[in-house]
């Protein structure tokens, strides 16, 4: 992966009417990488994809490719291809048909389509249905023909919109590591679109979290989960617990902070000013919260009681749903290392919240942004 950037977007805006589908998004996309847009339904994925792809013209901002400024350029001039969310198959067509149409218009020499068709089809696991009809598969294998069509014109990007929505989970998960394989060997750029963390984090070297038309954090995938720069990207993935403290003073490296119930705390910096009377917020994720039934502030750990609310048995591990001194609602993930014998802590019972200081990741407040 080099540093030479594949799609330059600046300032770009889609109005519908009053809405700001995407609002002045700025984003360099890096040759050969897998870049992910990430983002709750209606944040502007889709919208942010076909503006790239040409399918929707922007309302402000514009777009490069490879250097080439291409923001009203139609979708065939550019050099890109686009799996759509809603794909849609050639219904009287096979399914060899349906992956080498547009082969012939983007120029692949006839007698180089059966290998390609071959290839495309084996990638997602269809092999052996090139004379099927789409309206012979189920949703998922057209899903995954609508992707080999895509892959087999071996575009220098490819623009995917959720395209393994329609894959149950086993399926999914072994298309998206065959997917990421690809497209490390063959060195496209991918713009890949999905709702799901997991499945973001799972393929993309980078990943931009979208929230109401804007991007709320760009970064490394796993920067992503471990550094989430705001309450909104920290919650989309998956890290529940806040907590709202005010600052005490502190040093060069940390900040000592008074948790709920009283015991101090200190926290690294993180190369930030803090001033004394300042309020901070952060977050531990369910899985570095450990529940314990004493107190362990005097061993230098930070812990604050709690009261035990519910628990929720999930198979792999239970989480614990308890509550804070100031009626916070805090969760803790437990493994379930053995059979279950039944609760720890019966509903109501009294509790200790411990983390490491390390696992405490600190918010920019609204202030900040
Ligand atoms: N053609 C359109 N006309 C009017 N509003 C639109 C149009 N297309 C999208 N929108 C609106 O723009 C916003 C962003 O839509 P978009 O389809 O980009 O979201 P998304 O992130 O892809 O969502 P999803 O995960 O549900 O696919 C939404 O509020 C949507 O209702
Ligand atoms: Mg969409």
């Amino acid at each position: 992966m080099s540093t030479v950037s594949a799609v330059e977007i600046r300032g770009l805006t889609k109005r519908f009417g009053d809405v700001a589908a995407v609002d002045a998004v700025t984003l360099d996309i890096r040759a050969g990488e897998f870049f992910s847009l990430l983002g709750p339904s209606g944040c502007g994925k889709t919208t942010l994809l076909r503006m790239i792809g040409g399918f929707e013209l922007p309302t402000a901002g514009s777009i490069r490719i490879h250097g080439e400024d291409v923001t009203r350029t139609a979708p065939y001039g550019r050099p890109v291809n686009m799996v759509f969310q809603h794909y849609a198959l050639f219904p009287h067509l096979s399914v060899g048909e349906n992956v080498a149409f547009g082969m012939r218009y983007h120029g692949v020499p006839r007698g180089d389509e059966p290998r390609r068709v071959a290839a495309a089809l084996a990638l997602v696991q269809l092999t052996g249905y090139e004379s099927r009809r789409p309206d012979q598969l189920s949703g998922g294998q057209r899903q995954r023909v609508a992707l080999a069509r895509a892959l087999a014109l071996e575009p220098e990007v490819l623009l995917l919109d959720e395209p393994l929505g329609a894959l149950d989970q086993k399926l999914r998960k072994e298309v998206q590591v065959q997917l990421k394989q690809l497209q490390r060997s063959l060195g496209i750029t991918f713009v890949f679109v999905t709702h799901d963390q997991e499945e973001a984090l799972t393929m993309s070297d980078r990943i931009a979290v979208m929230n109401r038309g804007r991007v709320e954090q760009l970064d490394e995938a796993a920067r992503v989960f471990e550094r989430p720069a705001t309450e909104f990207v920290a919650t989309f993935m998956g890290a529940s617990n806040f907590f709202d403290v005010f600052v005490r003073g502190g040093d060069a490296a940390s900040v000592s902070i008074e948790l709920p119930g009283g015991a101090a705390a200190r926290l690294p910096r993180e190369g930030r000013e803090w001033n004394a009377g300042e309020r901070l917020r952060f977050v531990v994720r369910p899985e570095k919260l450990d529940l314990r039934t004493h107190d362990l502030s005097t061993r230098g750990v930070p812990s604050v009681p709690v009261t035990v609310e519910d628990r929720v048995y999930q198979g792999v591990g239970t989480v614990w749903l308890v509550r804070g001194p100031g009626g916070e609602a805090f969760s803790v993930y437990e493994q379930n290392e053995r059979p279950d014998e039944g609760a720890r802590f019966a509903a109501g019972a009294r509790a200790f919240l411990c983390f490491r200081t390390r696992d405490a990741i600190l918010l920019s407040t609204a202030g900040d942004r």
